[in-house]
């Protein structure tokens, strides 16, 4: 007689709809196509998704990391998943029911409905944050119920003959809770529709402000938006928000989601030392971070502030200005330029060789928490600057780095 097969059960992808706010990142990010979306939901196609989770860590909301365990047959289908207001409850399996991992499309376990195994981590940074961290609040505007916010503040912080122009944007909350910490973002919804008669997805952008505000003791806090005028191949194109943000005058409103952001938070114990990479506008979480440090720089509570930043220019550094009015003594600034004229073309991985002796000494610190920010091709060569000068000393790169990972010190926020 035959043994009855076993059915078999699909640890099926699912986007909380009541927490995703629409910002096309898992869309844009997912390698296979898995993912997709129509005027109400995101949704990711069982029949594609293979659970290779390059998704889940740039999701800004956490929506993305939802998993249900099904019986491959009854898989919740796009179609099903585009009417949802809220994501199904777990359905208890049948008993012969068997796991299977998608990645190797293999039987590996019998399963109860239990729970779903720990899935491996695709970032090369932290997936915690520091242990001091204060406590995050998180989506507490979604699409839905969005918050209005009202523009005082609007100024280039680029030379004006260059071709960046990046703003800095102060919104304001009025009376209304928004609470926010440094390395957290908002999300934006632009007003309108797209090519389809859609309404324009969320952008996020990362905080340039302080928790206690862009001015101490306001309800407000800033951006630093480049107005996107080609994307990453050069090609011609007007970036919907980008260009919406930069053209807003003082009063204007703004719809405003958020906060987000649960990770790439600032260590909150006396003398933590912060080494910060960025790259253009990913110099917003490490002036928040900065700016938290100079208002407390007569508490002598601070660490080390270690910052590597790197721009076409110093024209095109975004607050270049005040950042080289900081005093010497509180944080030590070493500035990347890969255009400048007469000079050698200097990425932030180069400087972070250069200072090798420095980066090591902070290194070897556990109060030293690292955030990278800004270029995506920026990470490898980050990463690689840091194993080099790891191992020059002599010590193993993959133990450390694994550390840096557990302890919530190393972190990562690049597009
Ligand atoms: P480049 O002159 O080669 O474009 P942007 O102005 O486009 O936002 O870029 C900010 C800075 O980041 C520029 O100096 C740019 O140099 C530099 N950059 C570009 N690619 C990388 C990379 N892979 N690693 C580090 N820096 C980079």
């Amino acid at each position: 007689m035959n043994a009855a097969l076993p059915m078999e059960v699909l640890k099926q992808h699912l986007i909380d709809p009541e927490i995703c706010i629409r910002c096309n990142t898992c869309e844009e990010t997912c390698p296979i196509d898995a993912i997709t979306h129509d005027s109400n939901n995101y949704v990711v196609d069982p029949d594609i998704c293979n659970g290779c989770m390059a998704c889940v860590p740039p999701c800004p909301t956490g929506s993305i990391d939802n998993w249900r365990l099904v019986v491959r047959s009854d898989a919740y289908s796009v179609q099903d998943q585009l009417s949802w207001d809220e994501l199904p409850r777990e359905q208890p399996l049948p008993a012969a029911a068997a796991i299977v991992d998608e990645a190797a499309n293999a039987v590996v376990e019998p399963v109860s409905s239990a729970g779903v195994a720990a899935m491996p981590s695709a970032t090369p940074g932290a997936s915690v944050p520091p242990w001091s961290a204060a406590h995050p609040y998180v989506n507490l505007y979604t699409h839905k119920t969005p918050v209005t916010a009202t523009v005082v503040g609007n100024y280039r912080v680029t030379g004006a003959d260059t071709d960046s122009d990046i703003h800095h944007i102060v919104l304001d909350f009025g009376e209304l809770p928004f609470p926010v910490l440094e390395g957290q973002s908002i999300g934006i919804l632009p007003p309108g529709t797209d090519a389809q008669g859609r309404p324009h997805h969320a952008r996020q952008y990362s905080l340039a402000s302080p928790r206690d505000g862009e001015r101490a003791g306001y309800n407000n806090l800033s951006l630093t938006v480049k107005r996107v005028t080609e994307d990453h191949q050069g090609q011609s194109v007007n970036g919907v928000c980008s260009n919406y943000l930069c053209d807003l005058a003082k009063n204007d409103t703004v719809q405003v989601i958020g906060p987000f952001g649960h990770t790439f938070l600032m260590p909150n114990h006396p003398r933590a030392n912060l080494i910060m990479i960025c790259t253009g506008t990913g110099s917003a979480p490490m002036r928040a971070m900065t700016e938290r440090y100079r208002r407390r720089i007569e508490t002598g509570e601070n660490g080390r502030l270690m910052l590597f930043f790197g721009a076409r220019t110093e024209r095109e550094l975004p607050y270049f200005g005040p950042l080289m009015k900081l005093p010497r003594d509180f944080i030590d600034i070493n500035l990347a330029l890969s255009r400048e004229a007469g000079q050698p073309k200097r990425y932030v991985q180069d400087l972070i060789r250069e200072r090798a002796a420095a980066v090591r000494e902070l290194l070897a610190d556990r109060n030293t928490c690292i955030y990278v920010c800004g270029l995506k091709g920026m990470e490898v060569g980050v990463l690689d600057a840091l194993r080099e000068v790891t191992v020059q000393a002599g010590q193993d790169w993959t133990i450390l780095h694994d550390v840096l990972r557990r302890e919530g010190r190393l972190h990562f926020e690049t597009y």
